[in-house]
């Protein structure tokens, strides 16, 4: 009888680590559930080659040709996505074996640029800067010319990584 106290004190305490065990236990999947993707990358940018089609499709010496970039398949935490727009590049075949690839992004803050078939450059109709059709800046707010993205020929088919880049920065820095 004098060891009734200490009984029950030790199975209060059993009771209260059991119940706790299996609170975590149900909760934990929960507390995961709700935080997750919380701290982690969540939608990935691809960064293998995309195949752009063939090199024949762009002629030689010819006026730039606007791309889309579309990435076969986009992931990010809960889904996949097919055929997803990245954004555009423009292509330009200066000889026979020699293609270059600059992003259509602005390098200001990030409009479309266009290519200005009178004046046989590029211009951004945002704030008006101006670019060579080699992508070197000319006139109007960007600090940077167009920013080029890497572009090879594979079996006669083009392949182009895509690459996002920080706006308004003089250096060249990958978003
Ligand atoms: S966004 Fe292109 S000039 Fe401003």
């Amino acid at each position: 009888m004098v060891d009734e106290p200490d009984r029950r004190g030790f199975l209060k305490l059993a009771t209260c680590a059991v119940g706790g065990g299996v609170g975590l236990v149900v909760l934990a999947p929960v507390i995961r559930l709700v935080l997750d993707p919380a701290g982690k990358t969540t939608v990935t940018t691809p960064t293998d080659p995309i195949d752009l089609g063939n090199l024949d499709l762009i002629p030689v010496g010819g006026d730039p040709r606007k791309v889309n970039i579309v990435a076969p398949l986009v992931k990010d935490a809960w889904t996949a996505a097919r055929d997803v727009v990245l954004g555009a590049a423009w292509l330009r075949r200066t000889s026979p074996d020699k293609i270059e690839a600059l992003s259509a992004v602005c390098p200001h803050l990030g409009c479309a640029i266009g290519w200005d078939l009178t004046q046989q450059n590029f211009i951004c109709p945002c704030h008006d800067s101006r670019f060579s059709a080699a992508g070197d800046p000319l006139s109007g707010p960007s600090k940077r010319g167009m920013d080029p993205l890497p572009i090879a020929v594979k079996d006669g088919r083009l392949q182009l990584v895509w690459k996002q880049f920080k706006a308004d920065t003089a250096a060249r820095e990958e978003a």
